[in-house]
């Protein structure tokens, strides 16, 4: 059995990744966000709020279990907030909080989890974490968001090369997905021009019709996901290259 464990599978780009990899005969996901949304017979929900780090702490060991049958073990850190968009000085503190808890931290302690659970296993492994091109670039409007997910990026370089230092053969990459027609999109689209000076351009690209849909993007990232990765290939990638 090919095992997946999905952040953010009750809507979006999660919810298409679970789908796309139950399309598959022989694989297994568990999904956790708060709300569940998926019936299959193959699909286990963890309800759970990342942005509760004492949940998170307390329920993580149920995300990760011994599977004796698996044949590969894939974890997706795909659950993200924006939080609230405006500029550095008009949010309220508990804003920076939120945001990095759900987007690194709540990563971070899976990314942890997952190495320490199934480190030692000779099976392929691989932790994929959802970033976005805001990590490479300035975004009025998004700092916490952009930050968390550069934050995201550096983590994955690190553990990554952890991972060759150890020899272990595990696979560790972050990948910015493209615009994507989502919740996150809608929240984005409904900013005013004075917290984000890029509001107008992103309507337009809903306008135009110029989103990418989820379950094509995920079929991508699943069919990359399930080839060896090229030699030499980056560690932060973009779907684009994939
Ligand atoms: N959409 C884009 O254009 C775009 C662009 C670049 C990068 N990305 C990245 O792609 C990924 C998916 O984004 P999306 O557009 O699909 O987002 P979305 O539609 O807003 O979905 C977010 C998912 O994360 C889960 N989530 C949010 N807060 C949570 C919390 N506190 N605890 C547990 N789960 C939580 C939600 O589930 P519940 O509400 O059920 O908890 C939902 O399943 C994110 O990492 C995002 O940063 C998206």
């Amino acid at each position: 059995m090919h095992y997946y464990i999905i952040t953010g599978a009750s809507r979006g780009l999660g919810k298409a990744l679970a789908e796309a990899v139950l399309r598959q005969s022989n694989t297994s996901v568990i999904g956790v966000s708060r709300h569940a949304t998926i019936e299959h017979a193959r699909y286990h929900h963890q309800p759970l709020d990342l942005s509760d780090m004492l949940a998170v702490q307390n329920n993580l060991h149920k995300v990760v279990p011994r599977w004796p049958d698996a044949e590969s073990i894939t974890l997706i850190n795909n659950a993200a907030v924006l939080g609230e968009i405006g500029y550095l000085g008009e949010h309220q503190n508990e804003h920076f909080e939120f945001v990095f808890d759900v987007n690194v931290v709540a990563p971070a302690m899976l990314m942890n989890t997952f190495l320490s659970a199934y480190g030692g296993l000779t099976i392929p492994r691989t932790i994929l974490n959802i970033s976005s091109g805001a990590a490479q670039r300035a975004v009025d409007g998004w700092g916490a968001y952009s930050a968390s997910k550069a934050a995201l990026d550096a983590l994955t370089r690190t553990a990554q090369k952890e991972q060759d230092l150890r020899g272990s053969n595990i696979r560790i990459r972050s990948l910015a997905p493209g615009i994507l027609d989502t919740t996150m999109q809608e929240h984005i689209r409904h900013a005013d021009a004075h917290s984000f000076s890029e509001a107008a351009k992103f309507r337009a690209f809903h306008a135009e019709s110029k989103l990418a849909k989820p379950d094509e993007v995920a079929e991508k990232i699943v069919a990359w996901l399930q080839r060896p990765a090229r030699v030499g290939e980056d560690v932060v990638l973009r779907v684009d290259t994939l």
